[in-house]
């Protein structure tokens, strides 16, 4: 059955991709391609894609899939372009690629755009100098001067840089001097830079005599062969991880906010020097092996008492009930386990760790590995022999739970017997309830199991619900990252979701006790919020989903906000109002029908989180502010100084806030030039006053016309204890029912995401594959 490497890249407005069959017994090859090679190239396409990259990715990959009949299933490993190019670009490919190789459990490996393109000229007969000169936007570039040879040479791409963005003008003194250092005659020019700088770089390479080709517009892009041979050249170097969550894009500049805080503590702006988070990856990492590990793995084996030869490892490879996994240290195999799972048990057949590498925990590691392989592949419990005489092994495999269940006389060919052990993972009663038929009825009726992540912010969050309860809420929060530019960065939001999906998802499954195969549909976050951030998430869940069959559904972010209540309070009845105030959004919101809203009104300016964190700011307190707000707030007198209730009797239910911000800036200026010391406790008491009042007003006068018995808190302002007490106070003085969610389900979080999915699928059609994200959408459109 032959199998497949797919290759990706969305990193300069195109979509490239490469699909090669590999037939070696390693992907590490100095010459991937032609004869005794181990790759084949079967297919490749580079594509415009315009601001398209998310829309169109995984529907080129579907396409160039079935066009050449290759079932994803077929896929051995990934390979994703981590730019440099456009930011967006390059995180949409990398997050898709990371929510495909999880979704397959295959490897993923990252190689650098402007190399693989340096790859594909050469593939393409390309010699000698070339200067690739991509366009990096805001006047800037990324040059990369390189020379390209013949396989027999060994390395045929040499950069003379790692990558690293410049001004064009300021890039001129660098290139005379690395062309008069290497004697630079002729070369090559190529890359997306050319359309508006060549004229510059084509007066200084005149001026140094050097004469010049132009190149062909595509020849400044990588082409899927030049991707794979990139990443075989890595492999064959030791410098390819294959894990996921090390994947991350190469950024050659801070975010602009961390750029501007380097000036003002005085550091001058970055060297622009690419720095490169995958040397990051972890020391050593387990992953599922595949044809392209067999080398090593028969060399491994070959230290072992197993009589395993490269043509029995090769078959494991082909056979569907085996799993293989390696433990690997700076890139070298150093143990693994071999597993077969049969009617619902999973038989460990061997497990080895090289001799040097003992006693540093990789068995347990490789068994605790096992467990998890055996929930996914749906056994309930894991079986292993060991020999009579191996008391440390028996100790180990007792100490993780196992039993000794049998003994098999003379079971080894020297004649020792072998002990059975057995762990039990799930009763009979737990796996049903998991995988089961009747279970899964069970579950059509009180909704489905969900995975579902929410990124629209700065918080990376996953969460599974089943039966309607949560039994997983995992929350990365990037706060920390955002304190010290006094709010959220959206460059910063985008890089850390990018760099957290893995580890979060990987997290909420664990908490769960679930394995993948066990949910029956993904949620995401798709609008409204910060564009660059919830494209990485939903790029992220779209891989998931086509590589896990699970259906995809996107998520409004405000309605999700109202079902962190409804999660709360299944007995909430409609008509309902609700309030949703948050860092972003203050809304009063009117739903008279299950999953239909009106909005009656929502801020003309900013919204009520916003005007906490601003206010925070301009009184010298952390970010976010709410939080510290509230706190002085409680030491404070609400009446002590009276700023304005911006249209609390405009008898419609618009808000406006930035008024009330301004008047509290005014104040503070006013004390400050009257030399008076600022009374915080009062103007935190006072400004609070003045949003809850407006509030309340509103939200009381909404309940009347709407007719609703019940109000509903959400957003990250609801928890402020205040805000909450007034309103509550205010309903049941009228006779209405209150809902506030825990504060945990009160900023952002994912819980409340798949609550609204066990709802929102009974009435909406899944994702397509070209599905977008939308910065802003009103519940209205539901
Ligand atoms: O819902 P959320 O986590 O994110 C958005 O979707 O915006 O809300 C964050 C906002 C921040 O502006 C924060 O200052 C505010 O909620 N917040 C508070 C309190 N706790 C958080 N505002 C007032 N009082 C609080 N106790
Ligand atoms: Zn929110």
């Amino acid at each position: 059955m032959p199998k497949y490497v797919l290759a990706l890249d969305t990193s300069h407005e195109v979509i490239s991709l490469g699909l090669a069959r590999f037939s070696g017994l390693s992907f590490a090859a100095a010459q991937p391609f032609g004869e005794d090679a181990p790759l084949e190239m079967i297919d490749q396409l580079v594509l415009p894609a315009f601001r398209a990259a998310n829309s169109q990715l995984l529907v080129q990959v579907e396409e160039l899939l079935k066009l050449n009949q290759v079932s994803k299933s077929d896929l051995l490993a990934l390979v994703v372009a981590r730019g440099p190019g456009s930011f967006t670009g390059v995180r949409i490919a990398i997050a898709t690629a990371k929510g495909l190789s999880f979704g397959l459990r295959i490897p993923l490996y990252g190689v650098p755009t402007s190399l693989a393109c340096g790859y594909s000229l050469q593939l393409r007969g390309t010699r000698g100098w070339v200067l690739l000169v991509s366009d990096a936007l805001r006047k800037e570039i990324y040059p990369s001067l390189m020379y390209l040879d013949e396989y027999e040479t060994g390395v045929v791409v040499s950069r003379l840089d790692t990558d690293f963005v410049v001004k064009p003008e300021a890039y001129l003194a660098k290139l005379e001097q690395q062309i008069k250092e290497n004697a630079i005659s002729e070369l090559k020019l190529v890359g997306s830079g050319l359309e508006k700088y060549s004229e510059l770089i084509l007066a200084k390479l005149a001026e140094l005599g050097v004469s010049v080709q132009l190149g062909e517009e595509l020849e400044g892009y990588a082409q899927g062969d030049g991707l794979i041979a990139t990443y075989a050249y890595a492999e064959s170097q030791g410098f390819a991880s294959g894990d996921p969550a090390s994947v991350l894009p190469i950024y050659t500049r801070l975010s602009d906010a961390e750029e501007t805080e380097r000036e003002k503590l005085g550091l001058g702006l970055s060297s622009g020097e690419a720095f490169d988070p995958e040397v990051l990856a972890p020391q050593n990492f387990i992953r599922l092996l595949n044809p392209g590990d067999l080398s090593a793995l028969t060399a491994l084996a070959d230290g072992s008492e197993s009589d395993w030869q490269e043509k029995h490892f090769a078959s494991e490879f082909e056979a569907s009930n085996r799993s293989w996994f390696g433990l690997f240290e700076n890139s070298e195999l150093k143990a693994y386990i071999g597993l077969a799972s049969m009617a619902g048990e999973m038989h460990v057949m061997d497990l080895f760790v090289e001799e040097a590498s003992r006693k540093q925990g990789f068995a347990r590691r490789l068994l605790e590995r096992a467990e998890a392989e055996a929930l996914e592949r749906r056994c309930r419990e894991l079986l292993l022999d060991v020999r009579v005489s191996n008391t440390p092994a028996r100790a180990l495999y007792e100490d993780l739970g196992f039993e000794l269940i049998a003994e098999r006389a003379s079971y080894y060919p020297d004649g020792e017997s072998a002990y059975v052990m057995r762990k039990e993972l799930l009763s009979e009663a737990q796996s049903e309830e998991l995988w089961g038929r009747e279970a899964f009825e069970k579950r059509s009726e009180s909704g489905a199991r969900i995975l579902a992540l929410e990124s629209s912010c700065d918080e990376t969050a996953l969460a599974v619900i089943e039966h309607g309860q949560i039994v997983s809420n995992v929350v990365a929060s990037q706060i920390e990252f955002h304190a010290r530019f006094g709010g959220v960065v959206p460059e910063i939001a985008s890089r850390k979701h990018t760099e957290a999906l893995i580890d979060v998802t990987t997290a909420a499954l664990e908490q769960a006790q679930m394995p993948l195969s066990a949910i029956d549909a993904l949620a995401v976050t798709d609008s409204p919020g910060l564009i660059g951030a919830l494209v990485v998430g939903l790029a992220f869940a779209k891989g998931l989903s086509f590589a896990s069959d699970n259906p995809l559904y996107g998520i409004n972010h405000l309605e999700s906000h109202l079902y962190a209540n409804i999660l709360e309070n299944p007995e909430i009845e409609l008509p309902f109002v609700a309030l949703v105030i948050s860092g972003g959004h203050t809304s009063l919101i009117a739903s008279e029908e299950k999953g239909r809203y009106r909005t009656l009104g929502a801020t003309l300016d900013d919204a009520a989180g916003e005007a906490f964190d601003k206010v925070a700011k301009a009184l010298g307190l952390p970010y976010p502010g709410g939080p510290h707000i509230s706190r002085l707030a409680k030491l404070g007198d609400p009446t002590a100084i009276d700023f304005p209730r911006a249209m609390m009797h405009s008898k419609d239910y618009s808000f406006s806030l930035s008024g009330l911000k301004t008047a509290v800036l005014m104040h503070i200026q006013k004390e400050e030039r009257a030399r008076r010391e600022l009374n915080l406790p009062n103007i935190a008491a006072s400004f609070q006053q003045a949003v809850i009042d407006v509030q309340v007003a509103k939200a009381l006068s909404a309940m009347e016309e709407i007719g609703a018995k019940w109000f509903l808190l959400a957003g990250g302002v609801a928890a402020n204890e205040e805000l909450r007490l007034a309103l509550q106070e205010a309903m049941s003085a009228k006779g209405y029912r209150f809902s506030v969610p825990r504060m945990a389900y009160c900023t952002d979080n994912a819980a409340m995401v798949a609550a609204t999915a066990t709802d929102r699928i009974r009435i909406d059609e899944p994702l397509g594959l070209d599905a977008d994200a939308k910065a802003s959408a009103p519940l209205d459109t539901l």
